[in-house]
């Protein structure tokens, strides 16, 4: 079983070795897991909250995709993107939206934080809050559902958007009757440490205590290391490992044996500048080569650009059939296959019952056994590949008859729908004019296969109550 773990990344500023140690190299060496489906993305959406300023926003996308890539993310195996290549994505929030309760929202953190601040300075509650800030947990529940995401690795400050995340999942499922979303978990890295800044707190940016991870080349690295805050005690001196930022960092980035190692000296008296020498010498060791392989891509945009749309278009290949799923349910469907019912002069409008679809097995001119799928307005939506064995057409009958829209892998093959099952080719549908008329023709098959499901569910329920003796 394929765990699809999934965690954005908001595109604000430049990545630090705090980033790199906390998020960008465990998440890639989680990527390497072969049990794991990992989906990163930019959360460049996410970033227009929190600044305005257009030729940062473009400038940080670029240094954090590049920093990923440098870093050993293969964007063959993973599905990398930025979420503004993936319109679903604001569509789903949408639609997640008009479920969403706006008290769930008064209550998130950081839209509360902002309130607690306002009215601290005695301001209007809502000064200087954007709608966006305050939609903000819907549109990260999108990237999250969007995908069926199974784990979200996120730091302690995000829990509760996961919380909301499932919140408003079980409300669209509740609403719309169905399991369209799966429950997503928040994942935290407890062996993760977080990493001090030169002034000993957390490394972060808001805090102005950060050490660039590639920006500004091994001389900026330099620079910075030999920023860090020590205590005063002078070369020869014992030094203590315990609150030491410095140590902390270099324990980060080496070996056990080479720690130890690094612990002794200082005990044994070593002085702060050479252990900053020391610090630089092991940092810089790991992050050359992913250096080189960063400044490479800054210098060619257009390789990214083409490695984040191929990400896009993976991305898409999921959440597009979801989304048109989703679209089927809450109502928003195609008029040339609604059937009317408003009469003219009727007194009051009837819907009529919609007819189900059905399966219909035969034999056809050669002898074969095949399978159709009709709508229930009788359109032909499928026909099933030739079986010379009776039972392999009941196998495919039966599975069609169980499958249920969202799970269905529906292709185009040529100007014809196509339906695989592991892979493989096992029904057509019609031939139609163009990509537009497909799409809606796939709404229509994966509507009629729910249909199918849902009154295969009921069917079986209805069963298994007489066999128990209670009446239906
Ligand atoms: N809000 C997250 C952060 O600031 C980034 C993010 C956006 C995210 N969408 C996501 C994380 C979806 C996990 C899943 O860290």
């Amino acid at each position: 079983m394929h765990t699809r773990v999934l965690t954005g990344i908001t595109t604000t500023g430049t990545p630090h070795l705090g980033n790199y140690v906390g998020a960008i190299r465990p998440a890639i060496q989680a990527s390497r897991d072969p049990n794991v489906d990992a989906f990163y993305f930019m959360a460049d959406y996410h970033a227009l909250i929190k600044s305005d300023d257009a030729d940062r926003v473009e400038a940080s996308r670029l240094m954090i995709t590049a920093s990923w890539l440098a870093a050993g993310l293969d964007p063959e195996r993973t599905t990398f993107y930025r979420q503004s290549d993936v319109p679903e994505v604001p569509e789903l929030m949408w639609l997640l939206t008009c479920v969403t309760s706006k008290g769930l929202l008064n209550r998130a953190h950081a839209y509360k934080a902002a309130v607690d601040r306002n009215i601290e300075n005695q301001e209007d509650a809502d000064a200087g809050v954007t709608a966006g800030l305050y939609m903000y947990p819907v549109l990260m529940a999108a990237d999250i559902l969007a995908f069926n995401a199974n784990k979200v690795p996120v730091g302690r400050d995000q829990i509760q958007h996961i919380e909301m995340a499932r919140d408003i999942a079980q409300r669209f499922n509740h609403t719309y009757g169905r399991e369209f979303f799966v429950m997503p978990e928040a994942l935290i890295e407890e062996q993760v440490a977080t990493l001090p800044g030169l002034d000993g707190r957390k490394m972060s940016k808001s805090y102005d205590n950060t050490i660039p991870l590639f920006e500004g080349g091994p001389k900026a690295l330099r620079e910075a290391i030999m920023k860090i805050v020590t205590d005063s005690r002078a070369p020869g001196e014992p030094k203590d490992t315990e609150d030491s930022a410095l140590f902390t960092i270099y324990k980060a980035f080496a070996s056990p044996a080479e720690t130890a190692a690094f612990a002794e000296s200082l005990h044994g008296g070593l002085g702060w500048g050479e252990a900053k020498q020391v610090l630089f010498d092991r940092v810089n060791a790991e992050v050359a080569p992913m250096r080189e392989r960063y400044d490479a891509l800054m210098a060619s945009p257009g390789q990214m650009e083409d490695i984040l749309l191929a990400g896009a278009a993976k991305a898409r290949a999921i959440a597009g059939p979801l989304v048109e799923t989703l679209r089927e349910a809450v109502g928003l469907r195609s008029a040339r296959h609604t059937p009317v019912a408003h009469q003219a002069g009727a007194a009051t409008p009837v819907t009529p019952k919609a007819k189900p679809p059905r399966l219909a097995s035969f034999r056809d001119g050669d002898g074969a056994f095949r399978v159709r799928l009709f709508g229930g307005d009788g359109e032909e939506l499928l026909l099933s590949v030739p079986f010379a064995d009776p039972k392999a057409a009941g196998t495919l009958r039966q599975t069609l008859a169980t499958l249920g829209g969202a799970q269905a892998t529906v292709m185009s093959e040529g100007d014809r729908l196509a339906l695989l099952i592991d892979g493989k080719v096992v029904a057509t549908g019609d031939s139609y004019p163009d990509d537009a008329a497909r799409a809606d023709a796939t709404g229509r098959l994966r509507a009629a296969l729910d249909a199918l499901a849902s009154a295969t569910a009921e069917e079986a329920a209805a069963k298994a109550a007489q066999a128990s003796g209670q009446r239906p």
